[in-house]
């Protein structure tokens, strides 16, 4: 039999989640961002599910190539930029947009021979300080950038990135560094011609005067929350991935046992312990300790013990009808990702992302 762990994604979730960034965000048109295998999600499958997107954005080359190879026409942005000047050639033979954060891609475009265009997106760095150019650099990037209009450079758009637009204008800070980063951004492109782009998931939900020409939404088309301590559905948002597995054993274990490796959980009673089909190694975290909850037959119940690769061990105290084959949910609709992510320390955006290989994937 194989093994019955599955990550089902929720193709009306993500055309839901869709329709409520454009709704969010109605002047705007939507690039949906779709790197790492659209958030764990799968590229191509996320890609021909939001159809209605204006644009896609991906942070490797080869997924831009996996995109097109789809089937996936509309306009695609490599969020990372180019690395090397073949990847220039690749660029304009896929017809996909580029990313210009850094001097040595200027250098690189400055050294192609004339061709097809390549549509560039130049990034500010207006106070992340990961990619782009800072304020005193960008407008030098942006006339090198047009001197190469039209052999080489096409169209020229503007950009920047957000370091906490989850924090929104009403939170405990007021929004203090997106205020700052918006201001920067304005500040530096006054004068400057081309659309704009500034807000990612956080932004488009928290920042409406950040929306502009393009918003880039990522997690938020996966239902996952961009705001720590809020699950996607207080935004209206709705989960696009379930996990689960099934129960592959029920043991009776006595009060005192102790529970999977190094004996980590001790049973208060006698108890029945079920082992689901699902560890580390499908994806799901180690680190979520001993009380993460998840459903058993639709049931809360609860992680006891250390996950291990393969499997884990729930709880099965006043779980009726908990038997080998028994469902068993790790995330999903009914149990937000965010809140397994809390208790393992990490976000919801790195769950989803983990999904291993040996998972099938399933559409519903
Ligand atoms: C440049 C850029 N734009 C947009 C996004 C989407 O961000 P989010 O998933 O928070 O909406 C990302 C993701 O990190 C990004 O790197």
């Amino acid at each position: 039999m194989a093994r019955p762990t599955s990550a089902t994604i929720h193709v009306d979730a993500l055309r839901h989640n869709l329709g409520q960034v454009r709704a969010r965000a109605p002047r705007s048109r939507v690039m949906a961002v779709v790197k790492a295998d659209g958030y764990g999600h799968g590229l191509e499958r996320v890609a021909r599910s939001l159809a209605g997107a204006d644009a896609f954005g991906v942070a490797a080359l080869s997924d831009a190539e996996r995109l097109r190879a789809a089937g996936i026409s509309q306009p695609v942005l490599l969020l990372s930029g180019f690395d090397e000047p073949s990847d220039i050639d690749r660029l304009r033979a896929l017809g996909v947009s580029t990313v210009v954060h850094h001097a040595s891609q200027l250098e690189m475009l400055e050294q192609a021979l004339p061709g097809e265009p390549v549509d560039c997106w130049l990034k500010l760095d207006s106070g992340m300080h990961r990619l782009g150019f800072g304020p005193m650099a960008f407008r030098d990037a942006h006339a090198r950038l047009t001197a190469l209009q039209p052999g080489v450079v096409g169209e020229v758009m503007l950009m920047n990135h957000f370091a906490s637009s989850d924090d929104f204008a009403d939170g405990p800070s007021l929004g203090q560094q997106t205020r700052r980063q918006i201001e920067v951004f304005r500040e530096v492109t006054a004068d400057l011609p081309g659309l704009r782009s500034l807000a990612n998931s956080a932004a488009v939900l928290g920042w409406p005067d950040a929306h502009d020409d393009w918003v880039r939404p990522g997690g938020a088309l996966y239902g996952i929350s961009v705001v720590e301590g809020r699950d996607g559905a207080g935004f209206g948002l709705r989960p696009a991935m379930t996990l689960s597995t099934r129960l592959i054993a029920v043991n009776r274990v006595c009060k005192g046992g102790r529970i999977g490796y190094a004996g980590t959980w001790e049973c208060p009673e006698d108890m029945e312990v079920g082992v689901a089909a699902i560890g580390y190694g499908d994806g799901y975290p180690r680190a979520a300790p001993a009380g993460t909850p998840v459903l058993v037959g639709g049931h809360r119940s609860q992680v006891i013990g250390r996950v291990s690769m393969d499997l884990m061990t729930v709880d099965l105290r006043g779980i009726p009808g908990a038997r080998v084959g028994a469902p068993v949910t790790l995330w999903g609709p009914e149990l937000p990702v965010e809140t397994i992510a809390a208790v393992a320390g990490t976000i919801g955006y790195e769950l989803t992302c983990s999904i291993t290989r040996r998972v099938r994937f399933l559409e519903r």
